[in-house]
């Protein structure tokens, strides 16, 4: 097969990698508890999918404004001004499939062949993949966890050339749970507009937040900074609409009609039905308390496997303040062995707590951090108390 060199370059999602086993596992009858899912385990709510049942209903399964419906784009505007308390007009706003494809068209607009995008690390698989495929080069930015993973002025200054083209922040923070405060973000803006940095801001989990925490656009610290940022968000975890692919972005209008001319020749306008059950689920007034129920059922699932974690010697973690992820310290696994076999690194250890016991992990090195593996709790309480017994059992067991 004579593929190009940009499709040999990519590596395939090391997340869905995981669940793929699991799953593989789990249809072949066994027991399997997975931690890798990377979306919410409930339900969409039925108001959304009545919206979309009425769409379909009523005819509205033909070709939309490539960059979405103006109502839609309007919702999103309001929920903006709502939630990070920023103004954007329509010609603003672009609604893509998913607030992946809002980052992918938004670095194929601001990349050129070798410039350089800063990535915050451990930082989600898809970021550099998705640089590389648009010819920029991802340059990553180490965080550390006795600093709660949180990307400093300090450590991304060293790292910028001549090149340095885009920063990536993402807040809450997936895989690390971090959330940035006002005063975080504060240092990285400034940096940014003092090199001449573009700055995208991908928000994705902003409503999944717990211990009294507030989500802060970075695009809300000024005039300055707003004028140099993109804003990415979406209804995919907040409102349980991964399967639905609707994403959307807000900016400058000069890279927002870029990425729709661009989006007008790669896949049209995202779904007509999706579009409308995305309105519903910005603008119904039952929105807020779907979205509460959630967080109260996610902050306890939380809690649990913290304090069940630090009490397993040899593992250890920080309590993450968002989204829905638990980056697991296990280095001090590193070294001991089970049933004959060398954990030496976050794969090795995942795929012997797998093999073992059936429970699944994502590898910290998919997140370009070996020394963690990451669990989701976006599954039952059940599965996360039996997943953490097994945990413990095999932990007890490496020698
Ligand atoms: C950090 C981050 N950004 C973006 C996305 C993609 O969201 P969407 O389903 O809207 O494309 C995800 C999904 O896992 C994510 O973790």
């Amino acid at each position: 097969m004579i593929l190009s060199k940009k499709s040999k370059s990519i590596s395939p999602s090391p997340t869905l990698a995981v669940d793929a086993k699991a799953k593989q596992l789990k249809s072949e009858r066994h027991d399997v508890i997975s931690f890798g899912a990377g979306e919410p385990d409930f339900d969409t709510p039925d108001y959304i999918k009545s919206a979309a049942i009425g769409a379909i209903n009523s005819g509205f399964t033909k070709y939309t404004p490539v960059g979405g419906i103006v109502e839609l784009k309007k919702a999103v505007a309001d929920a903006f001004k709502e939630e990070i308390g920023v103004d954007y007009e329509t010609n603003q706003i672009i609604v893509s499939n998913g607030a992946k494809h809002c980052i992918f068209n938004a670095l194929y607009c601001l990349c050129d062949e070798g410039d350089e995008v800063l990535i915050p690390s451990p930082y989600w698989v898809s970021y550099p993949e998705m640089v590389k495929l648009c010819g920029g080069t991802p340059v990553f930015v180490p965080t550390f966890e006795r600093e709660d993973f949180k990307l400093k002025a300090e450590n991304i200054k060293p790292l910028i050339t001549e090149r340095t083209k885009v920063l990536i922040i993402n807040s809450p923070n997936n895989p690390t749970g971090s959330v940035y405060t006002r005063e975080d973000l504060q240092e990285i803006a400034d940096l940014a507009l003092e090199h001449n940095i573009f700055v995208i801001s991908d928000e994705i989990y902003d409503k999944l937040v717990y211990d009294g925490e507030k989500h802060v656009s970075i695009a809300s610290l000024g005039e300055e900074i707003y004028n140099n940022t993109l804003v990415v968000n979406g209804v995919s975890k907040a409102y349980s609409m991964t399967g639905w692919r609707i994403g959307y972005a807000a900016g400058p209008k000069e890279l927002i009609k870029a990425m729709t001319d661009f989006q007008s020749h790669a896949t049209s306008n995202p779904n007509s039905i999706a579009q409308k059950a995305a309105l519903e689920a910005l603008k119904n007034p039952a929105r807020n308390q779907a979205v509460g129920t959630m967080v109260e059922e996610f902050a306890k699932r939380r809690e649990y496997m913290v304090e069940r974690i630090n009490k397993i010697e040899g593992i250890s973690c920080r309590m993450p303040k968002g989204a829905f992820y638990v980056m697991m310290n296990v280095s001090k696994t590193f070294g001991k062995y089970i049933d004959g076999k060398l954990i030496e690194n976050s794969t090795a250890f995942a795929e012997a707590l797998l093999e073992r016991y059936k429970v699944a992990v994502v590898p910290g090195i998919a997140f370009g951090a070996d020394e963690y593996v990451r669990l989701s709790y976006a599954t039952s309480m059940e599965n996360i108390k039996e997943g953490l017994d097994r945990i413990e059992k095999f932990v007890k067991e490496l020698s």
